[in-house]
């Protein structure tokens, strides 16, 4: 009884010291507004907050698809779309250390994704391009476009990126969290507020720091 409880306030105490905040980016390689939003606000928030955001990259927005011959066929506005649309969906679905997912797809995004663009990003942050080359087959990365896209049509929205946390989305947080994520990401930790959003406690006037 007595070891019981003992164990039982342990995992408690692991579970508090481990909070994490869930959040997943629903967006597009080539839109701006994607494009600046991972590059200013998810990436550098991902390191100030230290481990303390599970991130799930969902990319996808704006593609279509049509149903040809028993085949989907994904059309972006460009090919180059698809193409890095499918190197996102691979890296985000099979290199399961996130931070380095992040720099390699951060890098990406200034880049054409030329053959040498890819293996230049892969290069500097110690990406495993080789473990995951199969995935950039059609066959496999397709299937996995095709669970992106499902998961976009599910959510309803316009906007692109669309930010869920914690597997809620709602229109006028995400809106919020478009225009500043930390503010809005540090007001969904409920126990142990990481150190970078100490500015919560400090700051009264209701303002963003
Ligand atoms: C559709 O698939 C069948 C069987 O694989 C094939 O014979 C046919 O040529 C395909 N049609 C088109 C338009 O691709
Ligand atoms: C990336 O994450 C791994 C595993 O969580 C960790 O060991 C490593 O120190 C991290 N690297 C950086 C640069 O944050
Ligand atoms: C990789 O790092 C080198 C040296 O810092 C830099 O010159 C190059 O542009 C980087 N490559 C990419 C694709 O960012
Ligand atoms: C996507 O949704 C369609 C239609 O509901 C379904 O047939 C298909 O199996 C789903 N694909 C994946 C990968 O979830």
């Amino acid at each position: 009884m007595y070891l019981g409880c003992a164990f039982l306030l342990l995992l408690a105490i692991t579970a508090i010291l481990s909070e994490k905040v869930k959040v997943s980016v629903y967006y597009e390689t080539h839109c701006p507004c994607s494009i600046s939003f991972i590059k200013k606000q998810l990436y550098p928030n991902y390191f100030k907050l230290d481990g303390s955001l599970d991130v799930e990259l969902i990319p996808y927005g704006n593609t279509k698809r049509t149903l040809l011959n028993g085949t989907t066929e994904f059309q972006c506005k460009k090919d180059v779309t698809c193409r890095a649309m499918r190197i996102h969906a691979c890296a985000a679905q099979y290199v399961t250390t996130p931070n380095i997912t992040l720099h390699f797809l951060n890098c990406l995004m200034d880049t054409q994704y030329t053959q040498h663009d890819i293996i230049g990003c892969a290069t500097n942050y110690s990406f495993p391009l080789e473990d995951i080359q199969n995935c950039f087959s059609d066959g496999m990365s397709s299937a996995l476009l095709e669970k992106f896209g499902n998961r976009t049509e599910l959510l309803s929205s316009a906007h692109i990126p669309a930010i869920a946390f914690n597997d809620q989305y709602d229109d006028r947080t995400s809106q919020k969290a478009r225009e500043n994520f930390l503010v809005t990401v540090c007001s969904m930790f409920k126990i142990d507020l990481p150190s970078a959003c100490s500015f919560i406690n400090l700051d009264f006037s209701g303002k963003a720091a």
